[in-house]
């Protein structure tokens, strides 16, 4: 598939058909994304392939607080976890997420409710002892330092997508770090970037919904005049 076109139509997939997803097809999407850029070229990724059922079970338990406290948020209008949130605020609207866990209980479920189901469950983790993470603080969160794994988890996924795979990265087990910590057996140094849905797709999104570039870039300063076509 041509490039641009993969970048411009590679959307969330998190409905899958019933096919399986083989260990060599797995093998081939990583063989792919191993080319992705890393600082340093340390390749500091790791990746655990999730195949046994009850670790999948744990999984898709350690996702679910994290989905229902995200719709909590959303509902009472704030973007689920954003770093500058009010924390007060967050507290009242996460009142709301066991409500939300209820009502999931009530009903068939989706895409959360069935994570251990999907055809293939991939964890992506960084290993920190080759992260150069140029922003680090005394106990300050680093951003630079997932710009070395996450190219890579968005590689599998393009991989995927050239592979007639489809998948989603997600990232709702942070909320419960600690328990995936122990599903995987995670050593001190190993940061849970996120974790890969993949499979057949039912559906293809046909159109993504993406803001404009003259939303976003702008000319010599933040506030600056937006870069337009010409
Ligand atoms: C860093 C990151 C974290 C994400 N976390 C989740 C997640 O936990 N659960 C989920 O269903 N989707 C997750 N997504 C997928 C986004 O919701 C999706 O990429 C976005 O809404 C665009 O959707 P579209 O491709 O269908 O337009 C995540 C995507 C990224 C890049």
């Amino acid at each position: 598939m041509e490039i641009r076109e993969a970048l411009r139509t590679t959307g969330a997939v998190r409905a899958f058909d019933g096919t399986p997803v083989d260990r060599r097809t797995i093998y081939d999407l990583l063989d792919t994304a191993r080319f992705a850029p890393s600082g340093g070229n340390r390749q500091c990724w790791r990746v655990v392939v999730v195949e046994d059922p009850e670790k999948r079970r744990a999984l898709r338990d350690a996702y679910l607080p994290g989905w229902y406290e995200y719709l909590a948020l959303s509902k009472a209008g704030l973007v689920p976890f954003a770093v500058v949130n009010d924390l007060d605020e967050e507290a009242a609207a996460l009142r709301d997420a066991p409500a939300m866990a209820a009502h999931a209980r009530s009903g068939p479920g989706g895409f959360a409710e069935h994570l251990d189901e999907v055809p293939a469950l991939l964890v992506v983790l960084a290993d920190l002892r080759h992260v150069a993470a140029m922003d680090r603080g005394d106990g300050a969160t680093t951003f630079v330092g997932g710009a070395s794994v996450y190219p890579f988890a968005w590689s599998i996924l393009l991989a995927a997508r050239d592979a007639g795979l489809g998948g989603v990265m997600t990232t709702m087990v942070r909320r419960r770090d600690a328990d995936v910590r122990a599903i995987l057996g995670c050593e001190p140094h190993h940061e849970v970037a996120c974790v890969l849905a993949l499979g057949r797709p039912i559906a293809r999104p046909t159109k993504l919904t993406r803001s404009s570039v003259e939303s976003f870039a702008t000319i010599d300063v933040v506030e600056g005049a937006p870069l337009e076509p010409a």
